[in-house]
């Protein structure tokens, strides 16, 4: 096994392994990309201070997501299709999860169905729903998640229609991949994944194919999202899915102080602060530019999560020192996923535990609970000036 030392490492492994549909679903945003970039290069505008001649004995990541003990304030973020970037890729990103005891998030979109992964792990995991037009069909599928006991609902609220990016478009993106010229030629370079994809439990969108009926092409997430996404989703529905589920919930794709007063207001028990990682509304800020002032407007009424640009422990400190109580990682753990199966989502996990964890000591911190502003040097005009 090559020595992994970082998340660059396991991308590139990724990029060699996993047919170019799919390795190109994860790396895209939406349009210029522009969000998708600076989600990650606004991190480093951000630097720490150090501190010495701080007794670093008996340091700890540990703390809670949304009353939930956690080994690191890291969750895996819900990722579409991770089942075709690695055969049972959703059963094994969950298992790595439950072993390194952080939650997992299983997306509405994914391969694996809600039920496989509940008979594959103990632990329970969080499913994040996406409202369809189709009521009977979301009410079933909420019914699924509380049989298979998900301890949370995440509802994403950033796509009710899909963003545009361009190369799902000019690949063909559909899953299982359908045989064109050119992706023949890109899976004949790929066969230890093929070879997998071979034993896989499922090759299609495991919570939709034989769950719904009438869908033009149940293989093509864009034609799923056009046709069947409830674009007419507001904060009235919102309210109406909390009570059906009856348990946690956590709103995810708040990147406006207005919008996460509402979702204070509704009682949910955590927004995320998200761009959707840069894959919806090109153009808008970063998610860790908006966290400030997201904080002050809603940092005493609910908990903050954070997603969208998290590559390193770093990242992950500086959200935590700017007042998020949660972070989510999604490609970075996908790279891993996609590199070397459940292995590598473990590898991608260790990486991160181990930057958090010597980056907090070299910031004088041995807990994360003690992180705080006092731990940075953010620029003034991090925020940016902009026009009233
Ligand atoms: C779906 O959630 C996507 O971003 O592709």
């Amino acid at each position: 096994m090559p020595v992994i030392t970082n998340i660059e490492d396991l991308r590139r492994i990724y990029e060699r392994r996993v047919p170019r549909m799919f390795y190109d679903y994860a790396e895209s945003g939406s349009w210029t990309e522009q969000t998708f970039r600076e989600n990650s290069s606004d991190f480093e505008q951000i630097r720490l201070r150090q501190r010495v001649a701080v007794d670093m004995t008996g340091r700890s990541t540990a703390s809670t997501m949304i009353g939930e003990d956690v080994a690191m304030p890291v969750a895996l973020a819900p990722v579409g299709l991770m089942g075709m970037q690695h055969a049972d890729g959703e059963m094994k990103a969950a298992k790595a999860a439950e072993e390194f005891g952080v939650p997992f998030t299983l997306s509405t979109m994914s391969i694996n169905s809600i039920e496989d992964v509940a008979e594959h792990t103990s632990a329970p995991f969080w499913f994040q729903l996406y409202t369809m037009k189709d009521e009977d069909y979301v009410s079933r599928l909420i019914q699924r998640a509380k049989d298979a006991k998900c301890s949370a609902l995440v509802i994403t609220l950033d796509l009710q229609i899909l963003g545009q990016r361009h190369k799902d478009l000019k690949n063909g993106l559909s899953a299982p991949p359908k045989l064109t010229a050119s992706t023949i030629a890109n899976l004949m370079t790929k066969w230890s994944w093929g070879l997998e994809m071979l034993r896989a439990k499922r090759r299609e969108f495991g919570n939709i194919v034989g769950h719904v009926e009438g869908i033009s092409d149940s293989s093509s997430l864009g034609a799923w999202t056009a046709e069947q996404f409830d674009p007419s989703l507001d904060w009235k529905k919102i309210e109406k899915l909390m009570e059906q589920w009856g348990g946690k919930v956590i709103l995810k794709g708040i990147l406006d102080a207005d919008d996460a007063k509402m979702a204070a207001k509704l009682g949910a028990d955590a927004i995320v602060v998200s761009n959707h990682g840069g894959r919806q509304l090109d153009g808008a800020l970063s998610s860790i530019r908006m966290l400030p002032q997201i904080m002050d407007a809603v940092g005493g009424d609910i908990e903050v999560h954070l997603d969208s640009g998290i590559r390193s422990g770093q990242d992950v400190l500086k959200a935590l020192s700017l007042g998020a109580q949660g972070t989510y990682i999604g490609r970075a753990f996908v790279y891993g996923l996609g590199a070397m199966g459940q292995k590598g989502v473990t590898a991608a996990l260790e990486v991160i535990q181990k930057e958090l964890d010597t980056t907090m000591a070299l910031c004088g911190e041995k807990n994360v609970a003690g992180l705080g502003r006092h731990n940075l040097l953010v620029p003034e005009d991090f925020e940016g000036r902009w026009q009233a």
